[in-house]
């Protein structure tokens, strides 16, 4: 996020404000992982096929770990493009959970490209996903890489642990443009409290590392 909070413009238009340690640091992060989460939006914005370097690929290989993480996408609605990037990379399997309100065109262009997990409610429950994940396909380590309205459902919920934040050296202002936790004026159901673990410097970004205390 920028010195002032912001993780995009107004716009939501992709904006490249970090340096390239912190895209290294971030597909450190991600190659800690066994899945990789996104929120839909930030899918679809960015465009993003959330793989790994080769280098990465293959540390993991070492480990006995597949090449990459399996990954993630989160949809109410479900009107996932096909054409998206992450579509055209098979560096992983890819699992959709989203809703019935799925139209069926998508659906049935999806199920060709993904594992698909429609519930039958409005919305996509989220620690029902996890333990989803965590039965069917073996996952304990879940990196999600927001966007903002998907971090702040998963903080709502208390099922956030950690947060890696890199504070880059900008401010973008405006009040249309999300923070972390989104555009949302309503306060969060209780205030969250991080524990700083870490904090290194590196050129002018600062790398932060928090645990989330879970509320009881
Ligand atoms: N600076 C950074 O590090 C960073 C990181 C990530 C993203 N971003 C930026 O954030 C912007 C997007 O923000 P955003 O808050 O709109 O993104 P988001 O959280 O990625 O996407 C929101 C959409 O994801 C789905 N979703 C989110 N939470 C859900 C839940 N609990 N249950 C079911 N579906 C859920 C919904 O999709 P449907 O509408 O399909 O139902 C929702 O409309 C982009 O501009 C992106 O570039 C910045």
């Amino acid at each position: 996020m920028t010195v002032d909070g912001k993780v995009t413009t107004r716009n939501f238009t992709p904006v490249d404000f970090t340096s390239r340690e912190d895209k290294l640091h971030l597909f450190r992060q991600r190659a800690l992982a066994d899945a990789v989460l996104i929120g839909h939006t930030s899918l679809k914005r960015d465009n993003v096929r959330l793989g790994l370097p080769l280098e990465l690929q293959k540390a993991r290989t070492k480990r006995g770990q597949a090449p990459a993480p399996i990954r993630v996408i989160v949809s109410d609605e479900g009107k996932i493009a096909s054409r998206l990037k992450i579509f055209q990379s098979d560096i992983s399997p890819i699992v959709i959970f989203s809703t019935k309100r799925m139209p069926r065109k998508y659906h049935r262009a999806l199920a060709k490209k993904a594992a698909l997990y429609l519930t039958d409610s409005d919305h996509v429950d989220l620690a029902g996903m996890l333990e989803t994940l965590r039965n069917e396909y073996n996952v304990r380590i879940v990196a999600c890489e927001g966007g903002p309205t998907l971090f702040r459902s998963l903080l709502e919920q208390n099922l956030v642990d950690q947060l890696n934040l890199t504070i880059a050296p900008y401010m973008f202002g405006g009040a249309n443009a999300p923070t972390l936790t989104g555009l949302s004026k309503d306060f969060l159901p209780a205030s969250v409290h991080c524990r700083l673990i870490d904090m290194r410097v590196i050129e002018e970004e600062c790398f932060l590392t928090y645990r989330i205390k879970h509320k009881r």
